[in-house]
């Protein structure tokens, strides 16, 4: 293929000469001059693993050209991939100053070309970047039409400086978010051969995704460290905590608990969570992240509540009550909390969970009912349908498939479903639907 790569930092350079390493034909640009010459004379721009071997192999091969003009390399080619540098700005928020510089250009070139042409951004963009911005700039300035004279694809790069070499050939997935079909052939032709799985998305999903790998990092790193803290004031190893940590698969490195939904309550997190926040108050450890995580959870329970109280409706009917699924554990369950809320704030509240019948409960949970939340106890119904028929609003928190079914049968236009555990067959209900933080 004849493909151009604007923006020779660690990313297009590495591109740059991957991409010549296959046989592609490849034309780099940059504003930088001293980048272009470097590479011009068989040098690396960057300093990476291999890149020095690579870039010189390519460029003798005659298979790399180099150039400061947009023009050139759109007309000589008929993909491009933008890698050029998006930074902070002293507020926090991304500088777009490059890459709409480079936009309008890109626009400007493919004015004068008859070829359809595809532009794949891989620089990290906020999200809705290409769709809002991007898109629109490419369009005013070639007087051309997406998707019909040329295509625009978000591909998230995740290399790693230091084994950026190794990572394009090894990547964990391609990620490659489209507003057409069309590009699907380029991205096969380029990326099948790589043994990693090529995933197709829309365009603000593969930016957003992109962003949340890197916080994700992040937030691993952050972890460790602040277990790490916490480890030294108790005089334990915090390397032999983590190696541990890190061995389970089943519920630690794994998805589970990583889908988006309702607060986390019961009987363990929260309370361990205290504890610990308490150990690392007694010993001077600051754990700014760790101490955040129950307000997080309050923050999101606040949600639900507002989203309540939002509709404006009065008769509200509980799906579940307890903490999660399949379980009658009431303690520090967020519905038992939210009910609470709803209770002070004047609401009528019906009530159904399966696992919290109270003539079948016994022992700690029926206590529990009877001594801390009686008010909540005589809520109960056992009446699910009657539930159903009564309440203006339905708030769903368990995912029991056969309590759904019943539901989205006996859902009327009237009503407001608000779904905290991601009913899958939500385009069923015949009821207003609201997700706690998703359409
Ligand atoms: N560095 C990484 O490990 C990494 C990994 C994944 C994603 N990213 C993302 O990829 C993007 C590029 O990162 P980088 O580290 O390679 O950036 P960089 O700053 O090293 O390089 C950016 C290059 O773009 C060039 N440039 C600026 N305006 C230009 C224009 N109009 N035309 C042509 N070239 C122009 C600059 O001269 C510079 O050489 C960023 O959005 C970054 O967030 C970086």
């Amino acid at each position: 293929m004849n493909i151009s790569v604007f923006g020779l930092g660690y990313v297009g350079a590495v591109s740059l000469a991957c991409l010549a390493k296959e046989g592609h034909q490849v034309i780099g640009v940059d504003i930088d001059s001293t980048k272009l010459a470097l590479l011009e004379s068989g040098k690396s721009p960057v300093i990476e693993a291999g890149m020095p071997e690579l870039v010189q192999e390519v460029v003798e091969s005659g298979r790399v050209k180099l150039t400061a003009s947009t023009q050139e390399a759109i007309a000589q080619t008929n993909l491009s991939f933008v890698c050029v540098g998006t930074p902070s700005q002293s507020n926090g928020n991304q500088d777009q100053t490059a890459v709409l510089r480079l936009t309008e250009q890109l626009g400007e070139a493919l004015k004068s070309k008859n070829d359809r042409h595809t532009i794949v951004f891989r620089s990290t963009l906020i999200p809705g970047t290409v769709i809002n911005t991007l898109i629109p700039i490419l369009e005013k300035y070639s007087g051309k039409a997406n998707g019909i004279d040329f295509d625009v694809c978000f591909q998230p790069e995740f290399l790693r400086e230091g084994t950026s070499i190794k990572d394009y050939y090894k990547p964990p997935f391609t990620v490659a978010g489209l507003s057409s079909d069309k590009p699907k052939a380029i991205f096969e032709q380029l990326f099948s051969g790589l043994p990693a799985e090529i995933i197709y998305t829309d365009i603000a999903t593969a930016e957003t995704m992109k962003y949340f790998c890197n916080i994700f990092h992040a937030l691993k790193i952050t972890f460790a460290n602040e277990v790490a803290r916490l480890c030294e004031s108790v005089q334990v190893d915090p390397h032999a905590v983590m190696d541990l940590i890190c061995k389970d698969k089943q519920l630690n490195i794994s998805s589970a608990y990583m889908k988006p939904g309702f607060s986390f309550g019961g009987s363990c997190l929260p309370k361990d969570l205290r504890a610990i926040n308490y150990i690392a108050k007694q010993n001077d450890v600051d754990i700014p992240m760790l101490k955040a995580v129950l307000a997080s959870n309050r923050v999101h329970l606040d949600l639900a509540l507002q989203k309540i109280v939002q509709s404006g409706l009065k008769k509200i009917g509980f799906i579940g009550l307890s903490f999660k699924t399949g379980t009658d554990d009431l303690r520090e369950s967020p519905l038992v909390d939210l009910a609470e809320k709803l209770i002070g704030k004047g609401y009528a509240l019906k009530i159904y969970d399966p696992e919290v019948n109270i003539s079948k409960l016994i022992g700690a949970n029926k206590n529990f009912i009877e001594t801390s939340i009686p008010h909540i106890g005589s809520l109960m119904t056992t009446d699910y349908e009657n539930l159903l028929q009564t309440s203006e609003i339905v708030v769903v928190g368990i995912s029991d498939s056969n309590l759904i079914s019943t539901l989205i049968k006996t859902s009327r236009n009237e009503q407001v479903i608000l779904d905290l555990v991601n009913i899958k067959e939500r385009d069923q209900i015949n009821a207003k639907y609201i997700g706690i933080c998703w359409q």
